[in-house]
């Protein structure tokens, strides 16, 4: 057989390419001895083993459940594990399903909360739709986006998250544009977002709501609220999700996830959406893998109706607050002193998110990122990988994506590790002031 033969991938193949995060992990691997402030890992020692070990011999106690476990589920997901986060739900929530207007069928489990936004994206998205999203926010689902061929437009984002008057601003351009049509989406993560651990204010919620539907006179806006790091909240007001400002549920889909809040490991994610959407998401999720992995699901049920979990959030809660206070701390101690640089203090979820000054590239090809790996082996996420580049402009009227932001996740390493990182960070930092 001839080796010349060109291989021809699909159009859909050459929209995913050189993804940060395939990048990130091999520098981690490649770069022995370096401190990693980068990795979206969670906390290794309070990863809950005597639970998960309960939980399975409970499971096993039984040699029918045992084999409900060992057998193919269904697509939707286990129904007694849908039950369970029908009453997860409006305990986190505090409304009951019927205010919330949520039965088991409007939910569907998938494979951690990144297959819920795939196949969303999947099931909304054609070439040269349109998703708006904060700047910066979460950059793998920016990856999903991208690689559907998606145009994605970022939004003004302050210290209350996502502005409206931006996002009205965004939308009236595009109507003018004649593009309102491709808007599908309004992308949030609502509570502690990755990267810039900012929480969208209460009013705003309710104004995207509002917003979303006024703009939907066309066809529909859904807003996509991914609450990955609802419940990982230390201090501040704990706010109602956008979706509770939806109780018809027709405009927002929300995603959840307990890879945060307990075992990545297990990659057990959901989402909640209308009857329609469900059925769509449903059909994708039938082609791909007719159903996410049984066992883990049977082992989260059995976590939450023998009531193994939310004493571990109350412990990983006060595990986490002490790793945010040392990060902050150590930037006071480190960084302080520079001018011109300047950190958000986050309420909740794993990331703090630092500003340099403008001078200061950050990516992956500058010399700050080389210098930091290479002599002072630290490792961040670069902010510019969380902003959109949107398609639909040339490389010169990108006007949201900024380079001088770094992420820095306290999730992984132990307090020892968190002030040496942000020691040997200062280091690199402080050569190029
Ligand atoms: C904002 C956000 N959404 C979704 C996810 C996906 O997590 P998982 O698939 O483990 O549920 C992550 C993971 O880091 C995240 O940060």
């Amino acid at each position: 057989m001839s080796n010349n033969n060109k291989v021809v991938f699909s159009k859909k193949r050459t929209w995913s390419h050189d993804l940060p995060i395939s990048f990130l992990m091999q520098q981690g691997v490649e770069n022995p001895g370096v401190l990693s402030l980068a990795a979206g890992l969670v906390d290794q020692n309070s990863l809950p083993v005597a639970r998960t070990k309960e939980a399975f011999d409970h499971l096993f106690s039984d040699s029918k459940t045992a084999k409900e476990a060992l057998q193919y589920g269904t697509t939707a997901g286990a129904l007694s594990l849908r039950s369970l986060l029908l009453s997860h739900l409006t305990r986190l929530e505090q409304k009951s399903a019927d205010e919330l207007g949520i039965t088991v069928d409007n939910i569907v489990v998938t494979t951690g909360s990144q297959q819920y936004l795939s196949l969303l994206g999947e099931v909304l998205f054609d070439p040269g739709d349109i998703c708006l999203v904060a700047a910066p926010t979460y950059f793998v689902f920016l990856g999903v986006l991208q690689g559907l061929g998606a145009r994605i437009i970022s939004v003004e984002t302050d210290e209350s998250g996502m502005r409206m008057d931006s996002l009205e601003a965004t939308l009236d351009m595009l109507e003018s544009q004649g593009q309102l049509p491709r808007v599908k989406m309004i992308y949030l993560v609502s509570d502690y977002e990755n990267p810039s651990g900012v929480s969208l204010s209460q009013d705003r919620r309710k104004q995207v709501v509002e917003i979303a539907r006024k703009w939907s006179e066309q066809q529909r806006i859904f807003i996509l609220e991914d609450l990955a790091y609802r419940e990982l909240c230390y201090d501040g007001p704990v706010v109602p999700s956008i979706r509770s400002f939806d109780p018809t549920g027709e405009t927002v889909i929300l995603t959840q996830t307990f890879s945060k809040s307990f075992s990545p490991g297990l990659r057990v994610g959901f989402g909640v959406a209308s009857e329609e959407v469900c059925a769509a998401i449903r059909d994708k999720k039938g082609n791909d893998d007719f159903g996410s992995t049984n066992m883990s699901q049977h082992i989260l049920a059995v976590v939450l109706r023998e009531n193994l979990y939310y004493d571990h959030v109350e412990h990983l809660k006060t595990v986490y607050l002490e790793k945010r206070d040392c990060m902050l701390q150590a930037a006071e101690t480190h960084f302080s002193n520079m001018p011109g640089v300047h950190w958000v203090h986050p309420h909740g979820g794993l990331y703090v998110w630092m500003t340099l000054p403008e001078s200061i590239e950050t990516g992956f090809k500058s010399p700050l990122f080389q210098k930091a790996i290479h002599e002072d082996k630290v490792m961040y996420v670069p902010g510019e990988l969380c902003y959109a580049v949107d398609q639909g402009l040339s490389g010169s009227e990108q006007p949201l994506v900024q380079k001088n932001h770094m992420r820095l996740t306290f999730g992984v390493q132990n307090l020892e590790g968190i002030e040496e990182g942000i020691r040997r960070l200062s280091t690199s930092v402080k050569s190029f002031m």
